[in-house]
C-alpha cells in the first residue's frame, strides 16, 4: 500500500484525494495547500464520508511538508486557474514559480517519488517539475490526455446514443486547442467510429475536443475538476496496483515521433515506476503534421519558461 500527497487542496485537489480515497488502493494520503486549514478541512470531509461509502484510506490536510515524507506519488494541483477569456499559457509565470518551489519542498523529504503534474499550462509545468527535481523522465509526467480523450469519447457517446464505455480512443500532442485527437484510432466497441459517423460531424467533436476546457471555463467562470480528478487518479491506481494501463500521458520525448526535448501527450504504459514505455504508433503524413504543430507550440511556450 502506498503513501500519494497531493499538492493544492482547492477544486481539482480536493478531487483526486476524494476519488483516490473512494478507490480504497493507497493507506494514506495527504493533501497539502498553502491555506492549510482548506487541506485540513477538505481532507476531515472525506474521511468524514469513509463510513458512508466504505473505504479506509486515512487522509491529513496539512501545509507542512513533513507530513509528506516518503510519499511514493504526489500529485501536484497547486496554482492559479483559468478565468474566462484566459488561455492556459497566460498562468505560465505564477505557476511556474509554484510549481517549482513545490517540487523542491517535497523532494526534501520524499527521496525517489513519482510526480504526477496537473498545474496549467500543463505541457510547460511538467517541463518545470522535471527540470526543478532532477528526477528520472519516466518518474515525473502530466495529466491532460485522459481528460481530453473523456471528453472526446463523452461527446461521441452522445452523438451516437451510446454509452461511453464503450469508446476507445487515443488523442496526443499538447494540453491546448492544438491538441490532436485521432479518429482513425478511435472505435465503438471495436467498430471504427469513421463507419458509424459523418465526417462532418466527426470533425465537429473534433474541434469541440479542443476546446473542451473552455467551454467548461465559460459555464462556470474557473476550470472544470470532476473529470480532472478522476483522471489523475486513474493514473495513480494504474502506478499503484502496476496495472500498466495504456494512457495518452504528457512526457518528455528524445527522439520519440521523431522529437527532441519536447513534452506532449503521448501514449505510455503506466506501472510501478511510472512511464514504464512509450508507445509510438503509426501516424500519417497529417496526423503527424498536426503533432508537429501541437509539439512546435508547446516548444514556444518552453521557450517562454526558459527565459523568464
Ligand atoms: P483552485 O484555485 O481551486 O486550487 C488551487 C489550489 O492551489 C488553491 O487551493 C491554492 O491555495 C493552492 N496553492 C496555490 N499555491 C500553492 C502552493 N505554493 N502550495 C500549495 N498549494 C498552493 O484551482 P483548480 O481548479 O484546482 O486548478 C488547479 C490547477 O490545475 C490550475 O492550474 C488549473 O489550470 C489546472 N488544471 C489542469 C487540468 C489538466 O488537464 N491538466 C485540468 C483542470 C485544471
Ligand atoms: C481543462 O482542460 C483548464 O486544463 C483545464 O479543463
Amino acid at each position: 500500500m502506498s503513501k500519494v500527497t497531493v499538492i493544492g487542496a482547492g477544486n481539482v485537489g480536493a478531487t483526486v484525494a476524494n476519488v483516490l480515497a473512494h478507490k480504497d488502493i493507497v493507506n494514506e494520503v495527504v493533501l497539502v495547500d498553502i491555506v492549510g486549514d482548506l487541506a485540513k478541512g477538505k481532507a476531515l470531509d472525506t474521511w468524514q464520508q469513509a463510513p458512508i461509502d466504505h473505504y479506509s484510506t486515512q487522509l491529513t490536510g496539512t501545509s507542512d511538508y513533513t507530513e509528506t515524507a516518503n510519499s511514493d506519488i504526489v500529485v501536484i494541483t497547486a496554482g492559479i486557474p483559468r478565468k474566462p477569456g484566459m488561455s492556459r499559457d497566460d498562468l505560465i509565470s505564477t505557476n511556474a514559480n509554484i510549481v517549482t518551489s513545490v517540487v523542491k519542498s517535497i523532494l526534501e523529504h520524499s527521496k525517489n517519488p513519482i510526480i504526477i503534474v496537473v498545474s496549467n499550462p500543463l505541457d510547460v509545468m511538467t517541463y518545470a517539475a522535471l527540470k526543478a527535481s532532477g528526477l528520472d523522465k519516466t518518474r515525473v509526467f502530466g495529466m491532460a490526455g485522459i481528460l481530453d480523450t473523456a471528453r472526446y469519447r463523452a461527446f461521441l457517446a452522445t452523438e451516437l446514443n451510446v454509452s461511453p464505455k464503450d469508446i476507445q480512443a487515443l488523442l496526443m500532442g499538447g494540453h491546448g486547442d492544438t491538441m490532436v485527437p485521432l479518429p482513425r484510432y478511435t472505435t465503438v466497441a471495436g467498430i471504427p467510429v469513421t463507419e458509424l459517423i459523418d465526417a462532418d460531424k466527426l470533425d465537429a467533436i473534433v474541434e469541440r475536443t479542443k476546446v473542451g476546457g473552455g467551454e467548461l471555463v465559460k459555464l462556470m467562470g474557473t476550470s472544470a475538476w470532476y473529470a480532472p480528478g478522476a483522471a489523475a487518479a486513474q493514473m495513480v491506481e494504474s502506478i499503484v496496483k502496476n496495472e500498466n494501463r495504456v494512457f495518452p500521458v504528457c512526457a518528455k520525448l528524445t527522439g520519440e515521433y521523431g522529437l527532441h526535448d519536447v513534452f506532449v501527450g503521448v501514449p505510455v504504459k503506466l506501472g510501478k515506476n511510472g512511464i514504464e514505455s512509450i508507445i509510438e504508433v503509426k501516424l500519417n503524413a497529417a496526423e503527424k503534421e498536426l503533432l508537429n504543430q501541437s509539439a512546435a507550440a508547446v516548444k514556444s511556450v518552453m521557450d517562454v519558461f526558459d527565459n523568464m
